[in-house]
């Protein structure tokens, strides 16, 4: 089982941006006026979101990513801080916009519809990542983006860990979501690996025990393979090769599912830092992302 040394922080690294999220009670059909019935300006980005969460849950947590100076920036950046987020290490870049989210959530279905604009903001480099002192974090988290720079960073961490006595070490996870940004190196180096739906099916996997059953017999000797899938739970498998699974956590209703996945993996990581057994991590994984599914936002999911 993974020890995480308690003194030391999490730290997320992945996108963090604008969110916009007009709320509707019904899709709006095309070229067509409609009215919405609220409207919130919050964070957003899968690492950023996971993030919060893992602050929230008790964890010392930071975040890594980049950013534009100005108004934005301002507003997401003061959110993160009081969700309890370090944000001291976000590299801004004068001269851009940051990145930012239009997102329809239907409340009759749940659904969330996003369109991204990622603004051409320069993603984190190496040579950013070489300027934090990895003695302060037991654990990091990357998002599968940006992979060429993701990639070093991630075998950067492991040249760090050679280095390391094993209570010493800097666990590594990796989220495998979108498979246009090709996060395959995740696959053989890090402890813990997440697979999305959309990336499980594009490997072919039909299901969650599916996907973990496969990526279990690639990833590298020792890690945990988790796979959230939707309202129908999520499955687990750790080294010592059992399946596990978690039924979802309904909620009295679905009304936002953004970040759905973002806050499962948030919960997903806060437990493994706690020993807990995969069992009870996934289950627990579950229920903080059902209850997320259940509220706006991502406050008061403790
Ligand atoms: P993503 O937001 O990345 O699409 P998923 O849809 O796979 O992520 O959801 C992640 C987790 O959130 C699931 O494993 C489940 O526990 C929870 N979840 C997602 N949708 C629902 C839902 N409609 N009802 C209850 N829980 C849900
Ligand atoms: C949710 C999310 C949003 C963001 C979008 C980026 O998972 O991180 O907060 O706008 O995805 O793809």
């Amino acid at each position: 089982m993974l020890q995480p040394r308690g003194d030391r922080k999490v730290l997320c690294a992945g996108l963090i941006c604008l969110d916009i999220l007009s709320v509707v009670d019904h899709y709006p059909v095309e070229d067509t006026d409609n009215r919405i019935e609220r409207q919130i300006w919050q964070k957003g980005g899968n690492c950023a979101n996971s993030a919060a969460v893992v602050a929230q849950l008790g964890e010392q947590t930071a975040y890594f990513g980049t950013l534009a100076t100005g108004r934005a920036a301002d507003m997401v950046l003061d959110e993160m801080r009081e969700f309890g987020v370090d944000v001291d290490q976000v590299v801004m870049h004068d001269g851009y916009a940051s990145p930012s989210s239009t997102i329809i959530i239907n409340t009759s279905t749940g659904t969330r519809t996003i369109i991204h604009a990622d603004n051409n903001l320069p993603e984190l480099t190496l040579s950013d990542f070489h300027k934090l002192d990895l003695d302060q974090y037991k654990w990091i988290h990357f998002e599968g983006r940006n992979m060429t720079e993701v990639a070093k960073m991630v075998d950067a961490v492991q040249e760090y860990n050679r280095s390391r006595s094993m209570e010493d070490r800097v666990i590594i996870s990796g989220e495998c979501e979108k498979a246009k940004y090709h996060p395959e190196h995740f696959i053989s180096t890090v402890d813990v690996m997440f697979v999305a739906k959309e990336y499980a099916q594009h490997h072919g996997f039909p299901t969650a025990q599916a996907a973990v059953e496969g990526f279990h017999r690639r990833v590298k000797k020792g890690a945990t393979v988790v796979c959230a899938w939707g309202e129908l739970g999520a499955d687990a498998m750790g080294p010592d090769g059992v399946h596990h699974h978690a039924d979802a956590f309904s909620p009295d209703q679905v009304v936002d599912t953004l970040g759905a996945g973002d806050t499962f993996n948030g919960a997903i990581i806060a437990a493994m830092c706690r020993s807990l057994p995969l069992e009870e991590v996934l289950k627990f994984g579950c229920k903080v992302a059902g209850r997320k599914c259940g509220q706006f936002g991502y406050r008061g999911l403790t």
